[in-house]
């Protein structure tokens, strides 16, 4: 394959400003998509990752959480766009909760829940707790606004928000930037989160906040709600030492993810293994939960000393392995000319930190919403939204399955206009076809709703059960 899309991508990116460092980041990156260097971690050359200290076992005197934290800021990832759920814009503008504990009955998006833990682990510590999201071109107009109520967030001038890059999609046929005049702001991405480090860089954030007396940074998707601020995490990682540590989640049979952690055998560092860097020879021994036993949960800490040092060294350009995402030009249009974006992964940097750790979590850490099914396990009554705005699994989450058609959020909400079901009795949730909710509607047991063949109704109050539905 030529230059020709290289170069027509270099060019869009240069006409529309974007920074110099960026073009270089995206540059190695195209090469790399080029060359389809695949970066195989095999299993020989690693060790696995085990026996992590447990946060449960934590023995934390209540003075060092408290100091720790006060010297801790969080850092929420907001710049994806939700595209696996038909979205263009940041999903912690979705509503999550109707049940604000502050009492005034409005709805709470994943954003207000976030400031909701924020503020109160500020109140309860006395910490500053600053809160700064990275946005994105698409996410951050919106998130500002949304943001804009609360007066209280500010901390010592320091700032709330901090860009990321965007780069062209690339046609997946010819590698060359795609054009849509439908709407020409979908011929661009952000580049994943892996672009933290250079965001961070040319943002001058990590300077700012060690400026203001900070030393660690609490790094989390922003569609974790189990990320909350916890002191005790952050006096190990400050009794640590380490420069990094990633949070680990143990696997459950039901977790049957590819990527993890794992120490590179030659210099004994901790490196990230994307299913993608998997051999296919070792795909068995990735998966297994007894060679491999965790998980990671991209909640991630930073002694920002150490942090600022390596972007200083590098210009913020961390050499991280290249993920190949393919996607349509347009999220909601599942028919429009499918796109390569070039990503990387935030937690990829753990080879880049000598002495990098991790720390063994619970679930309750761990919420993502990646799908609608996710979503639709966050709004119910399965979780309750505490006074400090933690999400507390009541019962064990049931495993949520809804069909294809449920795939975006705008269908989603259709369907689910009259609120989530009650799924506190559910061991499972699984729906097949097009099924649009009543209001007070039970799932008990493996309920299970079998294709009608045409959209169908689950009508006010009825009870869903491993037969169907049996109405009341
Ligand atoms: P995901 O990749 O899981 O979610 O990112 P996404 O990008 O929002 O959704 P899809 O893949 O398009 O469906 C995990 C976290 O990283 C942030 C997201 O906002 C989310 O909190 N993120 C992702 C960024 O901040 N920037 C990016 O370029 C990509």
């Amino acid at each position: 394959m030529s230059d020709r899309g290289l170069d027509l991508a270099r060019d869009k990116m240069t006409a529309a400003g974007v920074a110099p460092a960026a073009i270089d980041t995206f540059t190695r990156f195209y090469r790399l998509l080029e060359s389809g260097a695949s970066g195989l971690v095999r299993e020989a050359d690693v060790e696995p990752l085990r026996d992590l200290p447990r946060h449960a076992d934590l023995a934390v005197d209540p003075a060092d959480a408290q100091a720790a934290l006060a010297r801790t800021a969080v850092i929420k990832l907001n710049g994806g766009l939700g595209t696996s759920m038909g979205m263009d814009r940041a999903k912690s503008l979705l509503t999550v909760r109707d049940d604000d504990p502050a009492g005034a009955g409005e709805a709470l998006t994943f954003l207000d829940v976030i400031v909701g833990q924020v503020r109160a682990a500020r109140q309860s510590t006395g910490a500053r707790l600053p809160l700064v999201l990275m946005n994105s071109f698409r996410t951050r107009e919106d998130t500002l606004a949304a943001l804009a109520p609360y007066d209280d967030l500010v901390v010592d001038g320091l700032p709330v928000d901090f860009l990321q890059n965007r780069e062209p999609k690339l046609r997946a046929d010819t590698l060359e930037p795609v054009e849509w005049p439908a709407d020409p702001t979908l011929e661009w991405c952000p580049p994943g989160h892996g672009d933290l480090y250079p965001a961070l860089h040319a943002s001058g954030v990590v300077r700012a906040l060690l400026d203001a007396g900070f030393r660690y940074a609490s790094v989390s998707n922003s569609d974790n709600l189990g990320a909350a601020p916890d002191g005790e995490i952050a006096a190990w990682f400050a009794a640590s030492g380490a420069p990094y540590a990633a949070e680990m989640c143990r696997k459950t049979p039901a977790d049957v993810k590819g990527g993890q952690l794992v120490v590179r055998r030659s210099d004994g560092r901790i490196v990230q293994r994307e299913t993608a860097q998997t051999h296919p020879d070792d795909q068995d021994a990735s998966l297994d939960p007894s060679l491999h036993p965790y998980f990671h949960t991209n909640n991630l800490w930073f002694d920002l000393e150490a942090l600022a040092a390596e972007l200083d060294r590098t210009g913020g350009v961390l050499e991280l392995p290249l993920i190949r995402n393919a996607k349509t030009v347009d999220p909601t249009d599942p028919s429009s000319p499918e796109v390569v974006q070039i990503e990387s992964a935030m937690g990829a940097a753990v080879a880049v930190f000598e002495g990098a750790t991790a720390i063994e979590v619970s679930r309750a850490r761990f919420l993502p919403v990646k799908t609608t099914s996710d979503l639709l396990l966050m709004r119910s009554d399965v979780y309750e939204l505490t006074a400090d705005y933690r999400l507390v699994a009541q019962v064990d989450a049931p495993l949520v399955t809804l069909s294809g058609v449920y795939k975006t959020i705008d269908a989603f909400d259709e369907r689910f206009a009259a609120g989530a079901p009650s799924l506190r009795g559910a061991a499972s949730l699984t729906v097949a076809g097009d099924w649009s909710f009543g209001a007070d509607v039970r799932v008990e047991g493996a309920g299970a709703l079998a294709d009608a063949g045409e959209p169908a109704t689950v009508p006010d109050g009825a009870v869903v059960g491993p037969g169907g539905l049996a109405t009341p």
